[in-house]
């Protein structure tokens, strides 16, 4: 038996650290089910790292990065054990299923072998040989042969799909779109959890079939390494204020990069909505996917430090700021403490050029519409179309290449 840490005389052993992640896990409410619970009892998660001391695998508040290019830069890793456990609660996996991952690192797919079952089969895909070799290697290491690994691009089909499609198919890699591929290969009855990059956005969504579309159940805040290969797409960056405030623009929305920079140069228009949040109630995710879903266009506003002290900008949380355009002005959402609640905050709007003011007012209509209609109906619904179907959906509709999405 491997030791971990030394305390006070007494040497920590993997097992016991697993065991104290899994009830730190329960007690958080990442795992719920004892599906879950059992397999992560079971998965020697620090064989899936063994650069790293147990103690850091099983104590890893995030991901454990396991490859890096030459040059520094992240391309993969072992994900954070809440956010394996998050995933896996919303797949819904069961005993007999057929199983596709997309980015490999052994231990997910591990975490799966344990969840399907002897009668169920799980294969992953990646597309770096070098992490796929890994995978292979640790997977036969601790005893999970079956588990089927592949190199390739996860956004093409998959040749030896099972017939009928993948009863689950769980992506592991942060993509800006929904290939055609993962529409084909899912069961009738099948479930997609995909980390989903839109707007400028990052949610962790777990679809259904619902007839010709998907509709998610489930969203996670989550951050992943983006995609590599066929679907990779990275977000147009725009620098409102060189690299101290940048707006964030997906799906090729149209975007006059110079007039926004002039309108940002400009006066500011601040307007207080009346729509109140605690910190607490973790709503202003909620609000961001909705706001995504009502207006266009729509993308990210992120500031430094420095451009916040410097006054640049209004409270901008480092997650970003919603933020709405047109020709010649922009407007985005901004927070300050409520004056008679300290830990309230109020949601305001601040708005550059010159149509300020109507910009302005627009975006602070839809946050009050949203506390009046919104607010305590849980999370958004995200509907994914395919692309090439002729029925186009109404409202606001997001453009992908190989989907289309509404938010609701
Ligand atoms: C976060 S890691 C995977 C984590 C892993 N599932 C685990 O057990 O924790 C993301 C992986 O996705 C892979 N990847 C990136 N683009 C891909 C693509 N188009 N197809 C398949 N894999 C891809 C990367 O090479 C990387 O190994």
């Amino acid at each position: 038996m491997r030791k971990g840490s030394m305390t006070a005389g007494t040497e920590v052993t993997p097992e016991e650290l697993r065991e104290r992640m899994v009830r730190g896990l329960v007690e958080r409410g990442a795992i719920v089910s004892s599906a879950v619970e059992a397999a992560f009892r079971a998965v020697p998660r620090h064989r899936f790292a063994p650069e790293v001391p147990p103690e850091e695998v099983y104590g890893a508040p995030e991901a454990i990065f396991t490859k890096r290019t030459d040059d520094g830069r992240a391309v993969s890793s072992v994900s954070a054990p809440w956010l394996h456990a998050r995933m896996l609660e919303a797949a819904r996996s069961a005993p007999g299923m057929r199983v596709l991952e997309i980015g490999s690192g052994g231990c997910n797919a591990a975490l799966l072998a344990e969840l399907v079952g002897p009668a169920g089969a799980v294969t992953s895909v990646d597309i770096d040989p070098d992490v796929t070799g890994r995978a292979r290697r640790l997977l036969d290491g601790t005893g999970y042969r079956r588990v089927r690994i592949r190199t390739g691009d996860g956004a093409l089909p998959v040749v030896d799909a099972p017939a009928g499609g993948w009863d689950r198919i769980i992506v592991t890699t942060g993509s800006a779109d929904l290939p055609e591929a993962w529409f084909d290969q899912l069961a009738a009855d099948g479930r997609l959890v995909v980390p989903l990059r839109f707007r400028g956005l990052s949610r962790t969504l777990a679809f259904a079939r619902e007839g010709k579309w998907l509709r998610s159940d489930t969203t996670i805040v989550s951050g992943f390494l983006a995609m590599r290969g066929e679907s990779a797409d990275a977000p147009r960056v725009v620098r409102l204020a060189d690299d101290d405030v940048r707006l964030t623009v997906d799906e090729r929305q149209p975007c006059d990069e110079p007039a926004l920079r002039e309108a940002f140069s400009t006066t500011r228009h601040e307007l207080w909505t009346g729509v109140r949040l605690t910190g607490s109630e973790g709503l202003l995710p909620r609000l961001d996917v909705w706001l995504a879903g009502v207006v266009a266009p729509y993308g990210r506003l992120r500031a430094n430090r420095a451009a916040m002290e410097r006054g640049l900008v209004g409270w901008v949380l480092g997650t970003g700021a919603a933020t709405v355009w047109n020709d010649d002005s922009l407007a985005y959402l901004t927070l300050r403490h409520a004056p008679d609640h300290t830990d309230r905050f109020e949601l305001g709007v601040i708005g550059h050029g010159p149509d300020r003011e109507h910009l302005g007012a627009s975006l602070a209509d839809a946050v009050v519409r949203w506390n009046e209609t919104a607010r305590h109906q849980g999370e958004p619904v995200v509907r994914a179309y395919r692309r090439n179907d002729p029925e186009r959906p109404t409202g606001v509709v997001i453009e992908k290449s190989d989907a289309r999405l509404t938010i609701t």
